[in-house]
């Protein structure tokens, strides 16, 4: 399997792929919410609104073939302004959500989130490996030192597995700490991975390596 692994600002670097050279956008950008996450309070670049998802969103349209899905993960409180920004500003027709039930939930009093929430979007009719699919997944969250938004594998897998074949490409503009490319070579599809802060592309390299070599 092939795997492209990009240093860069994704918004600039996506104008470089080439139009309808992937098959699956899946990927979890900065929620926008400007927080320090965890018990380590760290934060991510970009988080300081949603529109740095929705901006590469646009431009992932035009890198998709035709009848794809696209899956981008997003808190509950920016659902309006991506519902909106998708239809109004881009090709992409909401789908579905999906809410992943992350089996524990946030540190605080009251009513603690125990989810998050994925939007599936449309690029034309996209074919799907199965007739149903649950709209609820649940798998325990992610706890790590390489990257406080590290996304499950097995969450990963179930998306890439329903919505692609093998052999087929899965893009990543917001790549973290690389678990898009590492179910993606685990699933025995290609993946195109961008990633702003060298840091967690040095992470990615080493996980995809891993995965490949098992
Ligand atoms: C929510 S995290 C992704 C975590 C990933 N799903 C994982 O499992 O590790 C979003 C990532 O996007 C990166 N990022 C923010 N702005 C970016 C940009 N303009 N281009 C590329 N990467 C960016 C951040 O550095 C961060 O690692």
């Amino acid at each position: 399997m092939r795997t492209r692994i990009i240093h860069g600002d994704c918004i600039t670097e996506l104008k470089k792929l080439d139009n309808r050279s992937v098959d699956l956008v899946l990927t979890d950008p900065p929620y926008g919410n400007a927080m320090a996450y965890g018990t380590l309070k760290r934060s991510i670049v970009n988080d300081d609104h949603p529109l740095h998802g929705l901006l590469a969103l646009h431009e992932c349209w035009r890198i998709q073939r035709c009848n794809r899905a696209a899956y981008f993960f997003l808190d509950v409180r920016h659902v309006p302004i991506v519902e909106k920004f998708v239809t109004q500003y881009t090709d992409y027709r909401v789908k579905d959500w999906i809410v992943w039930n992350k089996q524990h939930f946030g540190m605080g009093v009251g009513f603690r989130k125990q989810h998050e929430l994925i939007l599936v979007l449309a690029k034309g009719k996209p074919r799907f490996r199965s007739t149903a699919f649950p709209n609820v997944l649940t798998v325990p969250r992610e706890t790590t030192e390489e990257h406080p938004h590290k996304k499950p594998l097995p969450l990963l897998k179930q998306i890439i597995e329903h919505s692609s074949d093998p052999g087929d490409t899965v893009l990543d503009p917001f790549a973290g700490s690389g678990s898009t490319l590492v179910a993606a070579v685990q699933a025995g599809r290609n993946a195109i991975g961008i990633e702003l802060e060298e840091r967690y592309v040095r992470v990615v390299h080493d996980r995809v390596r891993a995965a490949a070599s098992p």
